[in-house]
């Protein structure tokens, strides 16, 4: 399974990177602002920071929502950098985007995906990526993981390509549940995939070896 991080900062993102772990970085236009990035000129200058960073795929979001308006700006953003995969919402002319985008070679990501009928049609226009929004899923009590489930079950049947990209992640336990249900990547605040260090019978364990070491050695 990869790992993406979920953030516009740098710091964090540089943080994630020196772990060894990481794989690739998810953004938004929600994100960029959480990170006082503002203006087109200086989120464009982010996705180029963050993809001299990063050695894998990084997701720049269009703004448009229509066909035209997206495919310019897809076209706009995946020249910036080749890491860059364009990031398209799960609307009727971003369907269209991503085939288009899909047939002149430029890598998507299909974003805000809440339901397994969504998530066929992402597939079904070539997109690179799909991201299922667990955690808001889970905000009104449904079932975020459950949906992880059935997209892995109906992309395996057709043999689908695109890539399962779990979103939203709020918890160590939701990257560990993605993982046991096969998707292909998850991305994830850095909080939450530090929370995967975390077992108190480490740091018990940790703490006395360090105090059976100190022991012999004074
Ligand atoms: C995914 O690409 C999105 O940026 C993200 O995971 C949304 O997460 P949120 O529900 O925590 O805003």
């Amino acid at each position: 399974m990869k790992f993406f991080i979920d953030t516009a900062n740098l710091d964090e993102i540089k943080e994630a990177n020196a772990l060894g772990i990481l794989d690739g970085v998810t953004t938004n236009p929600s994100l960029m602002a959480k990170d006082g990035v503002t203006g087109q000129n200086n989120i464009l200058k982010r996705y180029v920071d963050i993809c001299e960073i990063v050695d894998g795929d990084v997701s720049a979001e269009v703004i448009s929502t229509d066909f035209a308006g997206i495919v310019k700006e897809g076209e706009h953003l995946a020249a910036l950098h080749e890491n860059i995969v364009v990031k398209v919402p799960m609307i009727k002319d971003g369907v269209k985007a991503l085939k288009h985008f899909s047939d002149n070679g430029i890598r998507t990501n299909c974003t805000l995906v809440f339901s397994a009928g969504q998530a066929i049609l992402a597939a079904k226009a070539g997109a690179t990526y799909v991201s299922p929004f667990i955690g808001r899923i889970d905000d009104i009590t449904w079932d975020g993981v459950g949906l992880i489930a059935q997209m892995v079950e109906i992309y395996a049947n057709y043999g689908y390509q695109t890539e399962i990209l779990a979103a939203s992640i709020r918890s160590p336990l939701h990257i560990v549940s993605c993982a046991e249900l096969g998707a292909d990547v998850v991305t994830a605040p850095l909080k939450a995939i530090l929370g995967l260090l975390n077992h108190p019978l480490t740091d018990i364990g940790l703490e006395k070896f360090l105090a059976d070491y100190r022991k012999g050695n004074s």
